[in-house]
């Protein structure tokens, strides 16, 4: 139990590190919360028109859900993986560094299925992708890819990883709550489309 916990604040803390934020000085990209969204992920680094930078957000932000989960399984195994996923998850959405207030997780939540089982990993990746190619939101994308993760897990015989896809699942409902919003009323904008209210 000890163990598991330090194993979890590790991961808590990794997960606080945010991607967006690191390369918004980086690259000079100022304040990411007067930006399109106002959210610190890719999507949002994307609207400030840096390619690169949003490229790179997203490869520390799912980097940091693949560690923490690969960390998590060498140190103490499975459980311990799942929960240092869980926990960089609840890091990235909620992190310590920024005054609780973080990022929608998606990238992170890619990154920790692809820790846990690359195959699921890919089957959402390729979800996130399909819907993305078809309708250019990325938030939709978002929405999709995670509620259809707990039927990867069954197709690639991940089935002990269930509870923790449904528990990061709703999360990333609760974080794309105004995206939600927007989609209903026909004004989220597409990828790389540029939105100036910010959340
Ligand atoms: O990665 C987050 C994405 O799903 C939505 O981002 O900036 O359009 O709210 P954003």
């Amino acid at each position: 139990i000890f163990l598991l916990g330090l194993i979890g604040i590790a991961g808590y803390l990794l997960g606080s590190v945010s991607g967006g934020m690191v390369m918004s000085r980086v690259f000079n990209l100022g304040d990411l919360r007067a930006v399109g969204s106002g959210n610190i992920g890719a999507t949002n680094v994307l609207r400030t028109g840096n390619k690169k930078a949003a490229l790179l957000t997203l490869i520390i932000d799912g980097g940091k859900g693949v560690a923490a989960v690969l960390l998590g399984r060498l140190i103490a195994g499975e459980d311990a993986a799942q929960i240092a996923g869980l926990c960089a998850f609840l890091g990235h959405l909620f992190p310590v560094f920024l005054a609780f207030r973080g990022g929608k997780g998606v990238a992170t939540f890619l990154g920790i299925m692809l820790g846990l089982n690359f195959w699921v990993g890919l089957g959402c990746c390729a979800t996130w992708l399909v819907v993305a190619a078809a309708t250019r939101f990325s938030s939709l994308s978002a929405l999709i890819a995670a509620a259809v993760s707990p039927l990867w897990m069954l197709v690639f015989g991940y089935g002990s990883g269930l509870l923790l896809a449904l528990v990061l699942t709703v999360l990333v409902y609760f974080s794309h709550r105004a995206n939600i919003v927007r989609l209903k009323a026909g004004t989220e904008p597409k990828i790389g489309q540029k939105k100036t209210e910010p959340e």
